[in-house]
């Protein structure tokens, strides 16, 4: 039994000489150590040897056992060292080839204009309060004194969802929505997105608005003058020339829209401001006592003002913009001008 292991011995070391890969060390160790394995099996018939030999019989094996164990798990780890290696040099990587560059994003000339205006009345103490741009017919049109027969429906073609909501065309209704629910005195500011059926170089089915309104004792027109004065020239410069022309509006009394001298030709007439010399900029007005009614203030108590102006509109005639339609193309290189 002893020659035979002496035997064994050699086989397996010249077996593990020419063993080169993974699978080739695994199956030497099959052969010999594993569970039906040559050496297993000897040992297992170790009843056979005589007793004056089993001590050194039994001793010789779990030598070669443990040899042929330590040998193989030695190439297993080198092996595994060297395809580490192998894999480190393959994915070398080339620090000085250029990156690939991330394009960046930038903040549309829209929401610049916005975030301006919002800026200027929060230092005027004015919030920002936002509505819903689907909304009910009677916050659109009824609560701000545009009964359902009045002319003034005509003013803004509406996208009608059902017979009494509507996505809305202007946000006005704000207004209501806020008054309902806060008490005198207030200062507000809502902008949001707004939705008329109307589509030329100057108009888009949505374009964007900000709404103001003012309520307090006392507030006069005079107030407004101020305040609207005051915004237009931090937006437009110190310099502004502005006028206030009488107009109208359903839920305000009086009216006024604000003009600004022409940015283009500073007054002398051109085709932006069709030949005027002015551009009309927003609607403001005193609110009406039937509103103030609607959302049960009093009107001998409370008068406000309040204002509507395009977002779209300012951004054009403030950057110099043609179509109003290139806001809404997202053609890369007309945002990264702003
Ligand atoms: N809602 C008006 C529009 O879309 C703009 C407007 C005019 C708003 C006068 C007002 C205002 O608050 O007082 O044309």
């Amino acid at each position: 039994m002893i020659s035979k292991l002496q035997q064994l011995k050699e086989n397996a070391l010249a077996e593990l000489q020419t063993a080169k890969t993974e699978d080739q060390f695994l199956a030497v160790r099959t052969k010999y150590i594993g569970r039906k394995g040559l050496l297993t099996g000897l040992l297992r018939n170790i009843a056979q040897v005589s007793d004056a030999e089993k001590p050194l019989f039994g001793k010789l094996c779990n030598e070669l056992k443990n040899l042929l164990n330590d040998k193989i798990e030695e190439e297993l780890q080198q092996q595994a060292i060297r395809n580490k290696e192998d894999v480190l040099l393959k994915e070398k990587i080339d620090v000085t080839l250029p990156g690939s560059v991330i394009k960046c994003g930038r903040i549309h000339p829209v929401i610049q204009i916005r975030r301006e205006i919002c800026s200027i009345f929060a230092s005027f103490g004015f919030s920002v309060v936002e509505g819903p741009e689907v909304e009910l017919d009677y916050y659109n049109f009824e609560a701000l004194n545009i009964a359902k027969d009045h002319p003034a429906r005509d003013m803004q073609d509406t996208f009608y969802i059902e017979d009494n909501i509507v996505l809305r065309t202007h946000t006005s209704p704000v207004q209501v929505r806020v008054m309902e629910k806060v008490q005198p005195p207030l200062r507000i500011l809502s902008p949001g997105r707004v939705y008329r059926r109307d589509s030329d170089v100057s108009h888009t089915p949505m374009f964007h608005q900000i709404e103001g309104l003012l309520v307090d004792k006392g507030v006069s027109f005079g107030d407004l003058k101020g305040i609207l004065t005051a915004f237009l020239k931090k937006i437009f410069g110190e310099g502004t020339t502005l006028r206030f022309r009488p107009s109208f509006f359903p839920f305000t009394e009086p009216s006024a829209e604000v003009d600004i001298r022409c940015v283009m030709c500073g007054g002398s007439g051109c085709r932006v401001c069709g030949q005027s010399g002015w551009l009309e900029i927003l609607g403001s007005g005193m609110v009406d006592p039937a509103v103030f009614e609607n959302v049960d203030y009093d009107s001998e108590e409370y008068s406000g003002f309040a204002f509507g102006l395009g977002l779209e509109r300012i951004a054009m005639l403030k950057y110099g913009i043609s179509d109003i339609r290139l806001f809404f193309e997202n053609d890369i290189r007309f945002l990264k001008q702003f």
